[in-house]
């Protein structure tokens, strides 16, 4: 029997519905689902027993569950056999640890935003916690790794990981894509060292930003965030997505395909002193943008990349790679490839107090999170007519990489 709850009530039985998987390959060969699978224990010390309603499905996910072998799982996990995929959530607080404490003082749903990119954790001490809060986050990295994902009706989350759903402007669904991608184009923007965007303003002219794939989850971020930091900001995507990337604030739009070779049309049109950019954000990992991107980026910009998408081992070498490039051309070892440009690969952790302050954009109205699709949590396979798509289909579309913004997985009501 398998759990059932409404609300914020505790779930009724001691299983739950959840996807599952016990080895190491892509979704559609190894994700099923699990009526029988354990409702994660009460919650202790500052965790929080969350009532699941939707899902955003993240890349870095699908290409984990290929690339990780199932014996680091386990060791990870300390033995278990069977695993959730996927880290971010939102829901309904259903219970609470015995530390999460009385945080009543607080009248504000959201607290103030922090001007500080690496805000304190203790931040999120102010929210309050309590049955029934609407909350959204995204589960701390050895959760992820371990398996213990959030494609199930209940989890169990540490407090500092999650934040207060906004009071307005934002549904469930939406709110389940704000984090890992919305966190990690913050990051892009305001926490590598010396290379903020805000810094370029502040020494009197305007950032200069490129992003690279503007329509994808962390691209729809970028841009707005870019915006209302100030930022002029040129984007590519392909032509279906021209609009929404022009809607989210985007002062050029770059058609990727057909203006290919990308870094030879950016070296016709934007090397000059007044077009060069003084950022590079990369959300695909184009080792020939970078390559190439002397004459398009400022001597003093610097190119940051997330994206992975031509291959996860091959981005984790070229990192290190890159990283030297300024070292190796500097020396006058570009003939191995040297770029005398900055480079730098990042992650980010998301905490529910750095996500305070993607909220409060939301609640002000100066970021939305764009949702292509939300799909059933049951349903397996397409009925071919475009409803009832589920899980997997879910995955194929972010296999084949056209998802504009966020796919959604609607768990259950709120
Ligand atoms: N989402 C996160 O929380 C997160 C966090 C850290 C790192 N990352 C990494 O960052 C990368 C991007 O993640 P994401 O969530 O933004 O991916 P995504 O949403 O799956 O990106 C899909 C989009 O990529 C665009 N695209 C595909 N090839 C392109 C190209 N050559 N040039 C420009 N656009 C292209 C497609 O746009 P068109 O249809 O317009 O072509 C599609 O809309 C991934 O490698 C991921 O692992 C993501």
């Amino acid at each position: 029997m398998n759990a059932s709850s409404s609300s914020s009530s505790p779930p009724q039985t001691q299983t739950q519905t959840a996807w599952t998987y016990t080895t190491q390959g892509l979704p559609r060969q190894i994700l099923s689902i699990n009526h029988n699978y354990p409702v994660p224990p009460p919650p202790s010390g500052t965790d929080l027993f969350i009532r699941v309603t939707h899902i955003s499905l993240n890349p870095g996910c699908y290409i984990t569950l290929e690339a990780i072998p199932t014996w680091v799982r386990r060791l990870v996990s300390g033995g278990k056999t069977e695993y959730v995929p996927e880290g971010e959530f939102s829901g309904i607080v259903v219970s609470v640890g015995s530390d999460v404490g009385d945080n009543s003082s607080s009248s504000s749903s959201t607290p103030s935003p922090s001007s500080d990119s690496n805000a304190d954790p203790k931040f999120t001490s102010f929210q309050q916690f309590k049955p029934g809060t609407r909350v959204f986050g995204c589960l701390p990295v050895p959760s992820l790794l371990g398996g213990s994902g959030t494609l199930a009706q209940f989890i169990s989350v540490p407090s500092t990981q999650v934040c207060v759903v906004p009071s307005k402007n934002m549904t469930m669904a939406e709110a389940a894509g704000l984090s890992g991608a919305g966190l990690t184009a913050w990051a892009m923007l305001n926490e590598v060292p010396g290379y903020g965007v805000s810094e370029i303003e502040r020494e009197g002219s305007k950032p200069r930003v490129f992003i690279n794939g503007g329509s994808g989850g962390v691209g729809t971020m970028l841009i707005q965030l870019a915006k209302a930091q100030g930022a002029y900001v040129v984007a590519t995507c392909s032509e279906r997505s021209r609009e929404l990337v022009k809607s989210l604030g985007t002062d050029e739009v770059i058609d990727y395909r057909a203006n290919s070779p990308l870094p030879e049309y950016l070296s016709r049109h934007y090397s000059s002193a007044s077009t060069r950019f003084t950022h590079i954000l990369d959300t695909i990992g184009s080792q020939s943008l970078f390559e190439s991107c002397a004459s398009y980026l400022e001597s003093t910009g610097v190119y940051i990349n997330v994206g992975n998408f031509e291959g996860i081992f091959k981005t984790v070498f070229r990192a290190f790679w890159n990283e030297w490039a300024e070292v190796r051309a500097r020396w006058g070892m570009g003939f191995i490839g040297g770029v005398p440009r900055t480079y730098k690969m990042i992650s980010t952790t998301p905490n529910g107090a750095k996500a305070a302050i993607l909220a409060k954009m939301v609640e002000e109205g100066k970021l939305r999170v764009v949702v292509d699709e939300v799909v059933g949590f049951h349903a397996q396979e397409s009925d071919g007519d475009g409803k009832g798509r589920g899980v997997l289909d879910a995955y194929d579309r972010m296999l084949a990489r056209n998802v504009m913004g966020k796919i959604v997985v609607k768990v259950q009501n709120p």
